[in-house]
């Protein structure tokens, strides 16, 4: 039964016995084969289906431990700023924890899935005329001056370990390390906290070798791939709409440690994937969650995706969070009149 990953890593975690243990069954995500894509990519392809969080993201995992941990210390209430999911999954997790949660988000920006979600659980949601970057800045400030509101984005460090849990759950599951990991990259707290995990397995003697951190960026939102921030960052993938990402010199380690790499992709190589996982392999996640794909189709278009390596796809974020991005490449529906003869028309018979 899923209990969420206080309980599977207790002994991983820094808990108390003073830490409540909150749960709402994160983690446990399925590593689905991606066979179909796979097969076109020349690789063992599986995708980590961290969509299939309460919350529908991988910030589950983190926000469950950073919770925890501000109820131990005395916390009364919760801020953070996002691009959506960091805030429908604190504001979740506020819930639960019978505690107020503030979020800033950026003015119009926000999927309206996730805005949903924040709202719905409770949340106090602040639209900022500003970007993620200036956000999460008032954010910090602001719990920097009242000791009582903790800040759960990952600049708190219990969230990037919770994080960690991904990494571990794929090498339980594979019996190793994979080749290459690959994911995008927006505040660059996820590519740090794979890779802490993976050292940690790799210290206690779990896998042998870490793999390659590919992390991708979109072309207008790619600060670590140009090496400088960039202040009007631009994408559809509007999860990784971010110049200025906190945790860039510990994704710069990550990449470097694993010999790995950063690349960016263009929003229609975004798009492009979103529907080509979908359509192949019955997969639907958010634009952000498929330029980890987009990344891969590009390498292997420029001849450099070594055939046979078995590849870990991050999939971040569910693709229900964001339908209109979804809706505007596709066909819509066909309407017909209610008899059997248009339908017998439509279906070609
Ligand atoms: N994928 C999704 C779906 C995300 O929501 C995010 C980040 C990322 C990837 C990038 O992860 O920031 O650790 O490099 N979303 C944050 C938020 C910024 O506010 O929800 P990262």
């Amino acid at each position: 039964m899923r209990k969420g990953i206080l309980h599977s890593y207790e002994r991983f975690f820094p808990l108390t016995e003073r830490t409540p243990r909150l749960s709402l069954c994160e983690g446990d995500t399925p590593l689905v084969p991606l066979r179909n894509m796979g097969r076109e990519l020349g690789v063992e392809l599986y995708g980590k289906y961290d969509g299939l969080n309460p919350t529908g993201s991988f910030k589950d995992r983190g926000m469950v431990l950073a919770v925890s941990k501000a109820l131990e210390e005395g916390a009364k209430a919760l801020i953070c700023a996002s691009t959506g999911n960091t805030s429908a999954s604190a504001a979740a997790y506020g819930a639960a924890a019978g505690i107020p949660c503030f979020v800033l988000l950026p003015a119009g920006k926000v999927a309206v899935g996730k805005l949903a979600q924040a709202l719905i659980y409770g949340a106090r949601v602040i639209a900022v005329r500003g970007n993620f970057d200036r956000a999460l800045e008032m954010a910090r400030e602001a719990s920097r001056e009242k000791g009582s509101l903790a800040i759960v984005n990952s600049v708190n460090p219990y969230r990037l370990f919770g994080q960690r849990s991904a990494s571990w759950e794929i090498c339980d599951e594979l019996g190793d390390a994979p080749d290459w990991l690959v994911l995008p990259v927006g505040n660059a707290g996820n590519i740090s906290a794979y890779c802490a995990g993976f050292e940690f397995y790799r210290e206690i003697g779990r896998i042998e070798k870490l793999p390659r951190l590919m992390g991708v960026q979109a072309e207008g939102a790619a600060p670590l791939v140009k090496g400088s921030p960039v202040d009007e960052p631009e994408t559809v993938a509007t999860a990784i709409r971010i110049g200025h990402p906190v945790s860039a010199d510990k994704a710069r380690r990550a990449v470097e440690i694993t010999s790995g790499q950063f690349l960016s992709v263009s929003d229609d190589e975004i798009l492009d994937a979103q529907k080509m996982l979908a359509s192949s392999d019955g997969i639907f996640a958010e634009p952000a969650s498929c330029a980890p794909l987009a990344g891969l189709v590009k390498l292997r278009k420029n001849g450099r995706l070594p055939g046979g390596l078995r590849i870990v796809l991050v999939l971040t974020g569910n693709g229900l969070k964001d339908p209109d991005s979804a809706v505007s490449r596709v066909d819509l529906p066909v309407e017909i009149d209610g008899t059997p003869e248009a339908l017998a028309e439509v279906l070609g018979l």
